[in-house]
């Protein structure tokens, strides 16, 4: 089976990049990263991508700045690095900017976000601080289909992790986050394979590939 393409947008740490390389390197993933873009000049993932000699790109928000539809333009310049690399999924991997259409209608079931909570509860920025404030006892992490809305899309897997009496945001990220880098490759393997269908607003794990 040919690897499948993936291109990773990014925008910090990088550690769930981190864990998408080396699944791929302990071959507990059938695919290749075709390339790594970020909206940050110098983070981590950039590096990260760099150490494994990963194709990396910095694309500079700011350089839009002045163009009627800013956003949009800059996902053009995305979308352009993307094909121009045969990418087949993209892989939103701690990319703090909002994708517009251009890029998700592109990538339509195509394109993957891991976010830190069990969504739909907690989307956007603060996902454990959220948790803590409304005092939930479990929350966890969920891998989804990107569409329209922030941290919205069909669900593909989510881990629950528990909520401890005297978490803090520091400690209860640690723990979500060591889950995170289990279900992210996990999730792409499944893609990979061909295990994923999508009806509607529901994402189902297939036995098999169809
Ligand atoms: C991760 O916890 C990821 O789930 C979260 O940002 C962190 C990035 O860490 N993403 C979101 O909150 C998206 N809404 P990383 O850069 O080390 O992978």
């Amino acid at each position: 089976m040919t690897p499948i393409r993936l291109g990773v947008l990014a925008s910090g740490r990088g550690s769930n990049l981190q864990a998408i390389i080396d699944a791929i390197e302990s071959n507990t993933l059938d695919a290749t990263i075709a390339v790594v873009v970020s909206n940050k000049k110098g983070s981590m993932a950039i590096e990260r991508a760099q150490q494994h000699g990963i194709q990396d790109i910095f694309l500079d928000p700011k350089s839009m700045e002045g163009e009627s539809n800013p956003r949009q333009v800059y996902d053009q310049k995305i979308l352009e690095v993307l094909k121009e690399h045969e990418v087949e999924l993209v892989l939103l991997a701690g990319y703090m900017k909002i994708v517009t259409p251009v890029l998700i209608d592109a990538y339509q079931s195509r394109m993957m976000n891991i976010h830190p909570s069990l969504l739909p509860s907690f989307p956007g920025l603060g996902a454990q601080k959220q948790a803590l404030y409304a005092g939930v006892k479990v929350s966890g992490c969920t891998v989804h289909f990107v569409t329209e809305g922030v941290d919205e899309g069909p669900i593909i897997l989510q881990t629950a992790v528990s909520v401890h009496e005297d978490d803090t945001v520091d400690s209860l990220s640690a723990r979500i986050l060591e889950q995170e880098h289990q279900l992210f490759p996990q999730a792409v393997q499944l893609f990979a394979e061909g295990r994923i269908g999508v009806e509607e607003r529901r994402a189902r794990v297939l036995e098999t590939a169809p």
